[in-house]
């Protein structure tokens, strides 16, 4: 784009549905639960969460039974309302919680989410998107790969929800020693407070890596978009055949042809954009 290349990382290609980030952060999560014997997997969502179907699908796969809590407790028994995210969890066998959004929002540290997990025998909490310090290993074992592939990225972006993506890949390029920039691209509007969880799960210590979250793509908040990010996404797709999920990859790599626009990122750099999948969340279509 304008003479800059730019490598898409296709990590959306791993799989089918704990697809990009999700495998890379479930991965040792469900090693964890397996070496302390837990059979009880118990993790937080959205209707439409990524992190709910690809925490289901692998719990199946695998021989885990799972619950999920999912925000919004007018979804309980009102099936004409649910997400085609939540019928696919409840087909994989993932038992679901509808919880108020007040109750979601303080998790195990509400009485009734307290009341039922301590029904369960051995529990294995993964939090809300998957994000703790387990997934920043599995997200920096993708710079390992990079690394082994030889690619040297100046710039690896990537979009930011919760910011454990974003922190593994800050570890990874810290433990390559490698010259390269971190840039998160928040898909939440305000989502200021991202940062300090980042440097919690970095260890609270300072890293070396020079990293930045970018707050001007979000289009207007969480799952929000603007004409020209559709008109950019279809676009984008047909010239590239690559599709974009429209909630997060949309505004990741929205940002990045944005930052190539205005010489922010120019021919001197070797930009390199991880896809971190989503699809299942839709793509924008063309009317
Ligand atoms: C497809 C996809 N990309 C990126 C993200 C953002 O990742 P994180 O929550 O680790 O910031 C998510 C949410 O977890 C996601 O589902």
């Amino acid at each position: 784009m304008l003479g800059v290349t730019v490598r898409v990382v296709r990590d959306d290609l791993n799989h089918p549905v704990v697809q990009g980030n999700k495998f890379r952060k479930l991965k040792h999560n469900l090693l964890a639960a397996a070496k302390q014997r837990s059979q009880n997997l118990v993790t937080f969502g959205g209707a439409y969460s990524n992190h709910l179907i690809a925490t289901a699908y692998a719990a199946n796969e695998l021989g885990f039974s799972a619950l999920g809590f999912v925000r919004g407790d007018e979804l309980e028994g009102n099936h004409a309302i649910w997400s085609e995210t939540l019928f696919q969890c409840q087909q994989l066998g993932m038992r679901l919680e509808f919880v108020s959004r007040t109750d979601y929002r303080l998790k195990e540290q509400a009485s009734s989410i307290k009341h039922i997990i301590g029904q369960l025998n051995h529990p294995f909490i993964i939090p809300e998107g998957g994000s703790n310090q387990l997934a920043k290993a599995g997200v920096a074992e993708l710079v390992t790969e990079l690394v082994h592939q030889r690619v040297q990225p100046s710039q690896l972006i990537c979009p930011v929800g919760t910011g454990g993506t974003m922190a593994g890949l800050i570890e990874g390029v810290a433990q390559h020693n490698m010259d390269c920039q971190v840039l998160g691209v928040a898909v939440l509007k305000g989502l200021q407070g991202v940062k300090d969880d980042i440097i919690q799960w970095l260890g609270n210590q300072k890293t070396r890596v020079n990293w930045k979250i970018l707050h001007d793509y979000h289009c207007g908040g969480y799952a929000k978009s603007t004409p020209e990010l559709e008109g950019f996404c279809i676009g984008f797709t047909q010239q590239h055949g690559i599709p974009l999920d429209k909630i997060y990859n949309s505004k990741s790599f929205y940002a990045l042809a944005q930052c190539i626009k205005s010489g922010e990122i120019s021919t001197k750099d070797r930009p390199a954009i991880i896809h971190t999948g989503g699809l299942q969340g839709g793509v924008f279509e063309t009317l």
